[in-house]
């Protein structure tokens, strides 16, 4: 009987304490990051930026990204200093060896998949130079 009693004690102690964690977990996940200004996961496109091994040539600095290409030969640029001029079309063809930039196409040819490339070029974006905003690149063509 005694031993009844501890037993639904104990349990009517524990009901709360495992209602409080089951609250806490659910209401964590909302919280950071999800409020992302530029609408596109940073940490999903730097993986992909290194996946695509765009890192081999160009640093990244605003993302802690560096060059595995230390010479001075390499001509790439960081791409958190670039001020590019051209919309998220544009870029999708120069990096697919479509357009060309300064009368040059891109050395490489992306090889991923539409959707990495994608969110690759949502890093580099906010990028553009405001005087260009990306309706004004009809006129380049
Ligand atoms: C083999 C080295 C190399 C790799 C790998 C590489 N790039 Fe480049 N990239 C360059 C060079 C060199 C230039 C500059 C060409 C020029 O200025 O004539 C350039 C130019 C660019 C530009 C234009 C910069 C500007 O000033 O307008 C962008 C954007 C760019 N690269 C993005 C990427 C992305 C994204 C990747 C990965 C998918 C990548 N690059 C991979 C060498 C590379």
């Amino acid at each position: 009987m005694k031993n009844k009693i501890i037993k639904t004690l104990g349990i009517l102690l524990i009901i709360p304490f495992v209602a409080m964690l089951i609250i806490a977990q659910e209401s964590q996940p909302s919280n950071p990051q999800k409020t992302d200004p530029l609408k596109i996961d940073i940490s999903l496109a730097k993986a992909k930026f290194i996946e695509a091994k765009c890192n081999t040539c160009h640093a990244f600095s605003e993302y802690s990204i560096e060059a595995k290409n230390k010479s001075p030969n390499n001509k790439a640029t960081d791409l958190s200093k670039i001020e590019i001029k051209y919309d998220r079309d544009f870029l999708t063809k120069y990096l697919h060896k479509e357009e060309k930039i300064n009368d040059k196409k891109h050395p490489v040819a992306f090889k991923g998949t539409d959707e990495d490339l994608n969110v690759i070029i949502g890093l580099i974006l906010p990028h553009q130079s405001p005087e260009n905003p990306e309706k004004n690149n009809e006129e380049k063509k």
